[in-house]
């Protein structure tokens, strides 16, 4: 039988089943520091999408058994060019190139549906950290991808935490914020900050360093904020905000999320930190994430480690992140494909697009 190929439906929770059980045996093996793989976290990517996001996934099976996966995510709000996709291959079908069938088929989709290029990320090993394999790295440059932006994780262990050291940062950096006030909440973010939350997220593309990776900034207005939100509940994600808020004009100029997934209360991601242009230069990215550490170990006693994921040039936020004890993990690779340059692979016959 070899390789065949199906889409997944997203009332298909079978298909669901399978890619859940070969991701987890991915990460597993892959990145074995991750938390468990989240299962409303997964199947959200097709039930909930994020607003504007048409996501198409497909099941490979080796002999009639699942053994890979591909989901393609299409904005449709922008960057209507562009994907990003997710490829994993259950450890124990590896290099019998279901990965590559997997591609093809993914080449086909997105051709149909007039895209460009497409993104997707890879782990590899950073000298004197944890060996990774880079079997992700090998297949993306086989397929004729390009290395786009270079990522690295950092990790903050909890119980390593300088507490005291955590409090002067947050002394100092409020000191030099004079004008400025915290704020904070959780989950749904208040209507008098929505406008400005939206405007700083819509800013993160242009602002955070993307290397050669071609993506528009994002239109992210309340609206798309509130959908946003939705879909964070639907994969019972607990978040933690803080902001600043310059108290001449009212306006929220800072803002920082950190969240929790619904099924691992000992791991957090450090997500979005973003100031507005006008307000830098006052310390307000290190008040708002030291401040939302806090505010989160506060409520969440079980937590024991926060990853965090930065553009290897951004050594600004780096330096933010390292004073708060966050240390380097692995590398990521954004590897982008141009479709036009895609690698023709003679071995494989591209399946119809679904
Ligand atoms: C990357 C991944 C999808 C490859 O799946 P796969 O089914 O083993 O890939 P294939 O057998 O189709 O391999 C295709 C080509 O990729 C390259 N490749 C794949 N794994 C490799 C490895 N471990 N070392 C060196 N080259 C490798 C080879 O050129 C290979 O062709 P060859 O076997 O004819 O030499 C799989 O290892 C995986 O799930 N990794 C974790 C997630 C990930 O990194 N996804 C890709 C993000 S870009």
């Amino acid at each position: 039988m070899g390789i065949t190929i199906a889409p997944i439906d997203q009332a298909d929770q079978a298909a669901l089943d399978a890619a859940y059980r070969i991701r987890a045996a991915a990460d597993e093996r892959d990145v074995p520091d991750f938390p468990p793989l989240c299962r409303r976290r997964l199947e959200a990517g097709l039930r909930n999408p994020m607003p504007g996001i048409a996501p198409v996934w497909a099941l490979a099976r080796w002999d009639g058994e699942p053994a890979g996966y591909l989901a393609l995510f299409l904005p449709q709000l922008d960057n209507t060019d562009n994907a990003t996709a997710d490829l994993f291959v259950h450890p124990a079908y590896r290099r019998r190139g279901v990965g590559r069938a997997l591609h093809a088929h993914g080449l086909g989709l997105l051709r149909a549906r007039g895209r460009k290029r497409v993104v997707a990320m890879a782990v590899s090993g950073l000298p004197g950290g944890p060996r990774r394999d880079e079997a992700g790295d090998a297949f993306a440059a086989a397929v004729g991808a390009r290395a786009a932006l270079a990522v690295v994780r950092r990790r903050l262990h909890v119980d390593r935490l300088d507490r005291a050291a955590l409090d002067v940062q947050a002394a100092d950096a409020a000191s030099r914020a004079a004008g400025y006030r915290a704020v904070r909440w959780r989950d749904h973010t208040p209507e008098e900050y929505a406008a400005d939350v939206a405007y700083l997220d819509s800013r993160l593309m242009a602002d955070a360093p993307l290397g050669e990776v071609e993506w528009e900034p994002e239109r992210v207005d309340v609206a798309r904020l509130r959908e946003t939100e939705r879909g964070l509940d639907a994969r019972g994600r607990r978040r933690y905000h803080h902001g600043a808020v310059h108290v001449a004009s009212g306006r929220l100029v800072a803002w920082t999320l950190l969240d929790l997934g619904a099924s691992v209360p000992w791991h957090a991601f450090q997500q979005i930190t973003i100031v507005d242009p006008a307000h830098r230069g006052h310390r307000l990215g290190l008040l708002v994430k030291s401040e939302n550490l806090r505010y989160a170990l506060a409520h969440e006693p079980e937590l024991r480690a926060v990853d965090t994921f930065n553009a290897a040039e951004n050594a600004h936020m780096i330096r933010i992140n390292e004073q708060l004890g966050f240390r380097p993990v692995d590398a990521w690779t954004d590897w982008q494909l141009t479709l036009s340059s895609a690698v023709a692979d003679p071995t494989v016959r591209c399946p119809a697009a679904a």
